[in-house]
């Protein structure tokens, strides 16, 4: 068998990232004293069908953590590709410095089910309560329960129509990239 090309060993720290790129989404949360604000979230997997719920991985030290914490809600926004620079910056300033619904800025609107404001530039919201946190190493896991999801009409109908929704994908540090317009099905 001929040798494939040679492979080199990664520092443990890096390795995590050899998973991506994976999609960037907006976490949104209000504080209960009724302030908005807006993380950036790469970590972040579906996880049951029923009850629906997904898993992101936060650090403690992150203003949304907090703002989750308190008030048991939060709503995953998915922006577009076209909105990377604004992904980058809400992943790297914090709520506790500065007002990033209006410094960055973003349109916030009312949700269906949770005080959290939806983004309006994002195509899609996913309404959920915190359903269970665990420690696990310098993140925690913060699992959601979905209570209301909504995308632009047209856009999704059981699989997203590729050609309409360009996802922000982190392939990491300050590097951005987007799935290619080629869809195939298989036939199994
Ligand atoms: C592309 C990108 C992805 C990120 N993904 C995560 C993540 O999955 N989990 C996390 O805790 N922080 C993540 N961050 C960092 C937070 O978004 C960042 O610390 C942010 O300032 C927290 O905002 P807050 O303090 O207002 O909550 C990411 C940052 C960027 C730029």
């Amino acid at each position: 068998m001929p040798e494939g090309p040679p492979k080199i060993t990664l520092p443990l720290n890096q390795s995590l990232h050899l998973l991506h790129p994976y999609n960037a989404t907006l976490v949104s949360t209000k504080t209960p004293d009724g302030q908005n604000n807006v993380m950036t979230i790469a970590w972040i997997i579906p996880t049951s069908v029923d009850p629906p719920l997904i898993t992101m991985s936060v650090r403690k030290s992150r203003f949304s953590y907090k703002a989750i914490q308190e008030t048991g809600e939060f709503v995953v926004n998915i922006p577009t590709f076209d909105m990377a620079e604004k992904v980058l910056r809400a992943g790297r300033t914090s709520g506790k410095n500065i007002d990033k619904f209006a410094e960055l800025p973003f349109i916030a609107r009312k949700a269906k089910m949770v005080k959290a404001p939806l983004i309006e530039e994002c195509v899609a919201h996913l309404e959920c309560k915190l359903w269970k946190t665990f420690e696990a190493g310098d993140h925690d896991l913060i699992i959601g329960e979905i209570i209301a999801a909504t995308v632009i009409e047209g856009y999704f109908t059981k699989t997203w129509d590729i050609t309409k929704f360009r996802p922000v994908q982190h392939t990491g540090q300050e590097f951005f990239t987007t799935c290619s317009l080629e869809t195939v099905e298989i036939k199994f």
